[in-house]
C-alpha cells in the first residue's frame, strides 16, 4: 500500500489559527491544482480508462511520484493524458493547444515542456511533474506565490508555478535575469508579470 507522507511542519504567522502554508495551499487547491498524496511504487488505479482502440497502446509514466500504466491513443497531447486520464486539472490550456501560453506547462524528466506539444506515447518511461506535484515538492514556492499576490484570475498561475519549479530544480539561487528568461513564454492575460520574480526569489532565498 502507498505510504503516505507526515504533515508538513507549519509555521504560524499573524493569520489566527490558520497556517501560512495551509492558506497558501488552500489557494493553490482553488486554482485546481490540490496537493496528491505521494510515492508508491506500485502503478495507482486509474480512475476512468477510455475505452482502447485497436490503435491504442500502453505507456507507463511516472506523475507526482505515483507510477501509472495508462493506454492511449497516438494522436492524443500529454495535456490531454493528464486531465482527462488522470484528473489533473492544474493543466490549463488558454491558447486552443497552439503553444503559444505555456499554460500546459509540465516538468518532464527535468525540463519544463508545453504538454499541449508532447505526445502522450512520447512520454513512455517519463517522470512527470504537474502543478499538483509542486504543492508537494516546493510548498515554499507556493506559499511565496500566494503571499506575493502573483495571480488575478489565477488561469495562468499553474503554468507559471511548474516553470519556475524547474528554473529552481536547475539552479538553486537564479539571477531575477534568470527568473524573467525562464518565464518568458508564459503568458498571464491579467498582466501579474512583475510579481512573479519577486515570489520566486523569495522562494530561492528561503531555501538555503
Ligand atoms: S495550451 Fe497554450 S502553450 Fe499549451
Ligand atoms: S492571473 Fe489571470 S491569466 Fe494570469
Amino acid at each position: 500500500m502507498p505510504q503516505r507522507k507526515q504533515p508538513h511542519e507549519q509555521t504560524k504567522t499573524g493569520l489566527g489559527p490558520i497556517s501560512r502554508r495551509d492558506f497558501a495551499l488552500s489557494s493553490v487547491a482553488i486554482l485546481g491544482a490540490a496537493s496528491a498524496p505521494h510515492a508508491a511504487s506500485d502503478p495507482r488505479p486509474v480512475p476512468s480508462p477510455p475505452p482502447a482502440a485497436a490503435s491504442a497502446r500502453k505507456i507507463r509514466i511516472t506523475v507526482n511520484r505515483w507510477n501509472y500504466e495508462l493506454t492511449v491513443e497516438p494522436e492524443w497531447v500529454l495535456r490531454d493524458v493528464l486531465r482527462q486520464q488522470l484528473g489533473l486539472l492544474s493543466v490549463k490550456d488558454m491558447c486552443n493547444g497552439h503553444g503559444a501560453c505555456g499554460s500546459c506547462t509540465v516538468i518532464v524528466d527535468g525540463r519544463p515542456v508545453l504538454s499541449c506539444m508532447t505526445l502522450g506515447v512520447e512520454c513512455d518511461g517519463a517522470n512527470i511533474e504537474t502543478a499538483e506535484g509542486v504543492a508537494d515538492s516546493r510548498p515554499d514556492l507556493i506559499e511565496a506565490y500566494v503571499l506575493n499576490h502573483c495571480m488575478q484570475c489565477g488561469y495562468c498561475t499553474p503554468g507559471f508555478l511548474v516553470t519556475a519549479k524547474a528554473l529552481l530544480d536547475r539552479v538553486m539561487r537564479p539571477a531575477e535575469s534568470e527568473i524573467r528568461e525562464a518565464l518568458g513564454g508564459n503568458l498571464c492575460r491579467c498582466g501579474t508579470y512583475p510579481r512573479h520574480p519577486i515570489a520566486v526569489l523569495e522562494a530561492a532565498g528561503g531555501r538555503a
